[in-house]
């Protein structure tokens, strides 16, 4: 199933056994307007459609034994030769969802969303025979520690967060305020009208006009934020400030 019909730069193929998962939440808001303007173009490729005899068997029991099903190495790798034709032009990002792989995060979404091609396999069962994920050198990514039945949901997190960074997607003012993780911060609260509520006042500062005064509090909740909720980033921010000044 193709989505969208031009040729964008960001080109994704997610091979699946449930294409009828996508587009999904892809569909809605800032990423389906996206898709429906070519920004990105989204293809699902159908594991089943690969696979042979009376059944069409994708799984087979575990060798070794155990509980479950595993999906079978020679039909996965049929469904990637019918777009890759052969494994020397499998793109950069072709990757495995995966409770084991390297934890998903915003640097990744950003090579992702410039490096043209990702091709996303998503597990089901008991996951994929390692000898598909060996011969084609194929990348794990998690998006976190905790197993989730299948390997689409992952793959729309993840196809999500990189469309939002393809330019043109989100509007400049939207693109001010995506904080989170850009600068290594969380970000700060935020808060609307009505200036009241529940007996609690918005800031006071957030209110006055004053440029410099806003971003100097915000500044300071992210990173008060970041130090208590996430060590690991704060860390990792006072250690890149750190090389700055010291290179400076
Ligand atoms: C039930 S899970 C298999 C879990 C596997 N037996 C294990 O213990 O690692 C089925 C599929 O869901 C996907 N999946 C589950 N949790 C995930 C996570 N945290 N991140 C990425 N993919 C995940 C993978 O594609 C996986 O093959």
């Amino acid at each position: 199933m193709s989505t969208s019909v031009s040729s964008p730069l960001f080109r994704v193929k997610i091979f699946t056994l449930f294409p009828g998962l996508f587009p999904g939440v892809l569909g809605a808001s800032v990423t389906g307007r996206a898709l429906d303007q070519g920004l990105w173009r989204l293809d699902t490729v159908n594991i089943r459609d690969y696979a042979h005899g009376k059944h069409a068997q994708v799984d087979d029991t575990p060798c070794g034994g155990g509980a479950g099903m595993v999906m079978r190495a020679d039909v996965i790798d049929r469904a990637l030769r019918s777009q890759y034709t052969s494994i020397e032009n499998k793109p950069k990002n072709l990757i495995y969802v995966s409770p084991r792989g390297k934890p998903f995060d915003q640097d990744m979404a950003k090579a992702f969303s410039q490096d043209g091609d990702v091709g996303i396999l998503c597990g089901r069962f008991e996951g994929v025979d390692q000898r598909v994920l060996d011969a084609w050198d194929i990348k794990e990514v998690s998006l976190g520690d905790f197993v989730l039945s299948g390997g689409e949901i992952p793959a729309q997190a993840i196809v999500d967060a990189s469309v939002r960074l393809i330019p043109g997607v989100l509007g400049a003012k939207d693109s001010l305020n995506e904080q989170s993780f850009s600068s290594g911060l969380l970000e700060y609260p935020q808060f609307t009208r009505p200036r009241e509520w529940n007996d609690c006042i918005v800031p006071q500062v957030l209110l006055s006009g004053n440029h410099r005064e806003i971003y100097a509090w915000r500044q300071r909740q992210s990173e008060s934020l970041t130090k208590q909720r996430r060590p690991d980033l704060w860390g990792r921010y006072v250690a890149s400030k750190e090389t700055k000044t010291v290179k400076e």
